[in-house]
């Protein structure tokens, strides 16, 4: 049994691709970057979260960073273990002193296989879990969305991660209909590396290309409060030596067009295979939009133009699925949707 036994009693758990996000009594108590350092030579763990992100891109031969969880699925199986003992670890030590017992919610995506799910079941478990529910990842984001997800009401869900963005069409507890693609954050992130290389000649790396798509990302070029162009600096292609650009948003909304495309098309594709009487209920609810991605600017007023319908952008949508996942847990016994 693992030290941390002695500290947790019931926990929720996002278990995302590009961040994983941990709640005890309502409160976050983890919210970190998936990722870990490893010592290549004797396997053991130097960082996890926000230190092992610091080091993804600067490390030397002996230390490798590994996003275990990459394309929202289980890449890598013990590192995805590590990591996530870890961070249970960490929820236990930041002054969180809990009893034992342990009732632990993980939210998964929901393309995982049978594999993967035992893979993360074994992982709380050795982190010292008595009792474990799963809950795919749109039906946590629909609840933490406010959605009254056991209603006989249809509402539309669209997930934006970092490796997936999943859509999905709840009613009465269950997932109706449901798209998973592998196109999210991290796509959009590669999309503007490449764009950077091809117009401006420089090479980013992928954290300055997170930088740009949180400063001037962009899904339309009509958009309302336009921000300012912003400072990437790169290696420069021909030269060899660091040059700094300036990116402006509209060159982002262009680089993004194909990928946000993919998510407008599997969100129609959805809308079609959706029955008469819950596309009345989408019609009148409109679709909500939940996961870091959904925070690109202009692509809620983007999929309203596409699909005709109104899209809400939850509230802290990167908390959305955490949100979620934290109300499973004190339904445990309840939600008749949750995977023993
Ligand atoms: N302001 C922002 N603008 C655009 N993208 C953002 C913003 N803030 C965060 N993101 C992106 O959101 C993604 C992370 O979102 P989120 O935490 O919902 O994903 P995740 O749950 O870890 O991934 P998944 O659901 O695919 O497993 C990252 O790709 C990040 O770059
Ligand atoms: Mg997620």
């Amino acid at each position: 049994m693992g030290l941390f036994s002695l500290f947790t009693k019931e926990i929720a758990i996002d278990l995302g691709t590009a961040n994983t996000v941990i709640l005890y009594n309502d409160k976050v108590v983890v919210d970190e970057p998936s990722i870990i350092a490893i010592q290549r030579d004797t396997n053991e763990v130097l960082a996890v979260g926000k230190h092992a992100l610091m080091m993804h891109g600067k490390t030397h031969e002996n230390v490798k960073t590994i996003r275990p969880l990459r394309d929202g699925v289980i890449a890598d199986f013990k590192s995805t273990e590590l990591m996530l003992r870890e961070f249970i670890k960490m929820a236990g030590t930041r002054g969180y002193f809990f009893p034992p017992a342990l009732k632990m919610v993980i939210c998964i995506p929901s393309c995982i296989t049978e594999v993967e799910e035992r893979a993360v079941r074994d992982s709380a478990e050795q982190s010292g879990a008595k009792e474990v529910r799963l809950i795919h990842e749109p039906m946590a984001a629909a609840i933490g969305s406010g959605i009254d997800v056991l209603d006989a009401n249809g509402n539309m869900i669209i997930d934006i991660g970092g490796g997936t963005t999943e859509i999905a069409v709840i009613s009465l507890g269950g997932i109706v209909t449901s798209k998973s693609i592998k196109t999210g954050g991290d796509e959009f992130n590669e999309e503007i590396i490449e764009c950077i290389r091809k117009t401006h000649g420089i090479n980013v790396g992928e954290a300055m290309a997170e930088k740009i798509k949180i400063a001037v990302g962009a899904a339309i070029e009509d958009i309302d409060s336009p921000p300012e162009d912003f400072e990437a600096v790169g290696h420069d292609q021909l030269q060899g030596i660091p040059r700094p650009v300036m990116v402006n948003y509209c060159e982002i909304a262009q680089a993004l067009d194909k990928s946000i495309y993919k998510i407008e098309s599997a969100v129609i594709r959805t809308l079609e295979e959706t029955l008469p009487e819950l596309s009345a209920d989408i019609y009148r609810n409109g679709i909500y939009m939940a996961g870091g991605g959904s925070l690109i600017r202009g692509l809620d007023k983007r999929i309203a133009k596409r699909t005709q319908l109104n899209v809400h952008v939850v509230n802290d949508p990167l908390k959305a699925v955490a949100r979620g996942t934290g109300i499973a847990l004190k339904n445990f016994d309840k939600f008749p949707f949750l995977i023993k």
